[in-house]
């Protein structure tokens, strides 16, 4: 039982999710402390000295972070300000109230050419400035030493947000073909799952473990098979929601190669994680990616 939780980047997918998640489980804490960025710029070192200070949290929970994989590119100094120097900014005044830290970071801290299923261990090799100073936020973490726990997800997605479900969804409202890449794989991750999985692990942490678990829904598929599982589930339940017709029909969905679609970021071709490593030291469920993707549609509004 925490007196006090500080949660960061609350209009976030992650941070959305876990508030909603805390806000139906109070069992768990005293005292939700839920900030966005009005009210804690993680860009600014001594903001976050001073609004740490003046919780006094005993967890603090790091869902924000600086997410335009693209634009970082061009913007290394505040990506590395929000990704890399905050969270180690937040593990040190974390560690002065003897607090613990909960952050996330991404299957974009390797190289993605590895054959097989990435293990924690693994060596990292960022293609990006983004995975570079994601990267460089755990090693800050770490080299604090406080009790902590950093999750490794990727290709997050839920019904609030900016993400590749929405776009999808409107994407396939406005158009009757789609070029989805379809070389790169790994595992479309809900924010809800990462949300249960994270209600799931703090009734269990003692403060006794600390390192870097991989955190994503079982199985594996590509940007092509994700469009395509979210369109043919769309159908299936759109009737029952009264949702709009989608104009692109599922055979009408291309795969294409990375190269066909250029990004100013370069993405691993492999992003598939191993969980093992979570299932070993909590215990946890996690479902499948296709069944978190229906859930999230479950949960949309029907219009
Ligand atoms: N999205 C993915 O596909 C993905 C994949 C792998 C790992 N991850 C990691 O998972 C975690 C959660 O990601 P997410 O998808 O929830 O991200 P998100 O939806 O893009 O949300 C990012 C949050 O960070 C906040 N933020 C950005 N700059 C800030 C600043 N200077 N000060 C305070 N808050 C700031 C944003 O606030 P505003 O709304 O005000 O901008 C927003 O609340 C992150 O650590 C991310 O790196 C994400």
């Amino acid at each position: 039982m925490y007196k006090k939780i500080l949660l960061t980047g609350i209009s976030g997918q992650v941070g959305h999710a876990l508030q909603q998640a805390f806000s139906e489980r109070h069992t768990l804490f005293g005292e939700l402390v839920c900030l966005d960025r009005n009210q804690l710029d993680l860009s600014d070192q001594q903001a976050i000295r001073d609004v740490v200070q003046a919780i006094k949290p005993d967890l603090i929970i790091n869902p924000a972070a600086y997410t335009a994989v693209d634009k970082a590119e061009t913007e290394p100094g505040l990506a590395y300000a929000i990704n890399a120097v905050a969270p180690g900014v937040l593990a040190e005044e974390g560690a002065k109230l003897g607090a613990r830290l909960i952050h996330f970071s991404t299957d974009y801290v390797y190289a993605g050419n590895k054959v097989g299923l990435y293990v924690e261990d693994d060596a990292t090799a960022p293609l990006s400035v983004y995975g570079k100073s994601k990267l460089a936020g755990e090693e800050a973490i770490r080299s604090v030493g406080l009790p902590h726990l950093i999750f490794r997800t990727s290709w997050v997605y839920g019904a609030y947000g900016k993400n590749f479900l929405n776009t999808i969804l409107r994407l396939a409202k406005e158009r009757d073909q789609l070029s989805i890449v379809g070389d790169q794989a790994g595992a479309p991750t809900s924010s809800h799952s990462i949300a249960d999985t994270i209600v799931q692990v703090l009734g269990q942490w003692h403060g006794d473990v600390s390192g870097v678990y991989h955190l994503v829904n079982a199985g594996f598929t590509t940007w092509h098979g994700f469009a395509t599982a979210i369109v043919e589930e769309y159908s299936h339940l759109r009737s029952v929601k009264g949702w709009q017709p989608l104009k692109v029909q599922v055979e009408n969905i291309q795969a294409i190669t990375t190269a066909e679609y250029p990004t100013p970021a370069v993405r691993p071709a492999n992003s598939c994680l191993d969980c093992h490593r979570l299932h070993r030291d909590f215990s946890v469920t996690i479902p499948n990616w296709r069944d978190a993707l229906i859930a999230e549609l479950k949960a949309m509004p029907s219009n």
